[in-house]
């Protein structure tokens, strides 16, 4: 029987997390090293970033001659093209993607939403309420921390306890984590996350340079792109692949 196409968001109302970067960290692994086949919406109207950062990629892809060559052997290894970016606002973007969906032979087996950060629209709580699965980034700042809490719990009493909605859980994770201070401050921070109930993923990503890394003239190892997977050799240490894993293993891929 065909699966069901999850639709999937990285988010919270706060900005500068990381919600874009893990959008296209995971659907590049999911899509270029796992095989499965990936869409993106870029919602976030009207910056549009993951398009614009699709629009830079293929513009080093073209131009460049060792990434058109990587472009070439993953697109011979792997039997299948880019995947596709979608762009919408927060108010049509489920409306576009099951339209996409009705006209586009492929069968998906992952959506991903990278939403504004705001709930105060209807848009965008009206996006939320169809996901399927939300995690939501969050960094050890005090204030951050506090305005991303009340995020989830919102999320967490307006859409996933109220069963007319498809949500099924939303998930926090420690991302930008300065491995030097990661002590007391975690563990405070944790035993209020506890207390709240929400999920806390296990895996926490480090604050490391390589999450900014792009397609460039200088050094060919990648890390985010929307044409490429992160490089192997740049994976480790960065808890990117535990992570997704993690997230693989909660939403049943
Ligand atoms: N673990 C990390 N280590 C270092 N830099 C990171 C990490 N995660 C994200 N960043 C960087 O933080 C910046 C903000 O990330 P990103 O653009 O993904 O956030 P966002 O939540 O989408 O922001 P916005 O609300 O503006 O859309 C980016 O430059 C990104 O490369
Ligand atoms: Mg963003």
């Amino acid at each position: 029987m065909k699966k069901e196409t999850l639709f999937i968001a990285f988010s919270t109302q706060k900005g500068g997390v990381g919600k874009t970067t893990f959008t296209v960290l995971a659907a590049s692994y999911l899509h270029y090293v796992k095989g499965y086949n990936v869409a993106v919406v870029d919602c976030d109207y009207p910056q549009h970033s993951i398009q614009q950062m699709r629009k830079r990629d293929g513009e080093m892809a073209d131009t460049d001659m060792e990434y058109r060559r990587m472009a070439y052997t993953q697109f011979k290894q792997m039997g299948k093209t880019v995947y596709p970016i979608i762009t919408a606002s927060p108010d049509n973007a489920i409306e576009k993607v099951n339209e996409f969906l009705e006209n586009d032979d492929r069968e998906f087996d992952v959506i991903f939403f990278d939403l504004p950060g705001t709930v105060n629209s209807q848009g965008v709580l009206n996006s939320l309420s169809n996901m399927d699965y939300i995690f939501t980034p969050i960094i050890s700042d005090l204030l951050v921390l506090q305005s991303s809490l009340s995020f989830v719990l919102s999320v967490h009493e307006l859409l996933v306890i109220d069963p007319k909605f498809r949500l099924k859980g939303v998930y926090v994770f420690w991302n930008m984590v300065d491995g030097r201070e990661k002590t007391d401050l975690y563990e405070i921070y944790e035993k209020s996350i506890n207390e709240f109930g929400f999920p806390l993923l296990k895996t926490f990503v480090p604050d490391t340079k390589r999450y900014k890394k792009e397609l460039s003239k200088e050094g060919k190892a990648v890390f985010r792109s929307t044409l490429f997977p992160a490089d192997k050799k740049l994976l480790r240490g960065s808890n990117l692949e535990e992570l997704l894993i993690e997230i693989a293993h909660i939403i049943n891929l």
